[in-house]
């Protein structure tokens, strides 16, 4: 099945084209900015997010929601991760935790996806790891230079190649479970199964 992948976010986009070259699937992307309702589930998020985008583009659709839920700060930006990125930073989340041995914090995605056919589905990924005590490498976005994953070496996301990040990342788990899901469809029976 065809599927539109929604997002600005040119990072992210980077991310699941990684993914999704390998399994051949068939998608394209828009720039849509897809609308956030003020929630603390990232679950709630992402499916009125699948809904709105939905509704303007009217082919099945694919959005993702993600966060950095840090456990000293109790879970804090969790959902308003944009917001704290935009606003406070990097910097000010190490400054918040300049005093601060416990580093603990994990990635949380959801990705959502709708078309008439099978509805809203969830697929969610979690990586887990610690915030270092300073920014390190250039590549990725966001909260990358100061997230050390525990599945990884010692580097920040923002040091490994999109591939490496894909293999561990939060959104590289929650991309596997859809296109397990999606690849799945083709062999169910109408309704489900999708003619090109
Ligand atoms: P969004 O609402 O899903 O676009 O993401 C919320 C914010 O979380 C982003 O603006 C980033 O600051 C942060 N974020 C989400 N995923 C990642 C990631 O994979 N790496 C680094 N930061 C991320």
């Amino acid at each position: 099945m065809r599927f539109t992948l929604a997002t600005t976010n040119k990072s992210k986009i980077k991310e699941f084209e990684a993914i999704f070259k390998q399994s051949n699937l068939k998608y394209r992307v828009e720039l849509l900015k897809t609308k956030e309702i003020q929630s603390t589930d990232l679950k709630e998020i992402a499916r009125e997010s699948v809904i709105y985008a939905y509704n303007i583009l009217r082919e099945p659709v694919l959005v993702e929601d993600a966060g950095l839920f840090i456990r000293s700060l109790n879970g804090f930006p969790g959902p308003y991760s944009s917001y704290v990125y935009r606003t406070i930073g990097v910097d000010g989340i190490l400054k918040l935790m300049s005093n601060i041995t416990n580093r603990s914090a994990i990635f949380h995605s959801v990705i959502a996806f709708y078309s008439p056919y099978t509805g809203v589905k969830l697929f969610s990924g979690e990586a887990g790891g610690e915030i270092s005590y300073e920014p390190r490498g250039t590549s990725g976005f966001g909260f990358d230079p100061i997230f050390i994953p525990e599945e990884g070496d010692g580097r920040t996301f923002a040091e490994m190649e999109v591939h490496e990040k894909n293999k561990i990342s939060h959104r590289g788990k929650a991309a596997r479970k859809f296109i397990e899901w999606i690849t799945g469809l083709k062999t169910l029976p109408p309704p489900y199964a999708f003619v090109e």
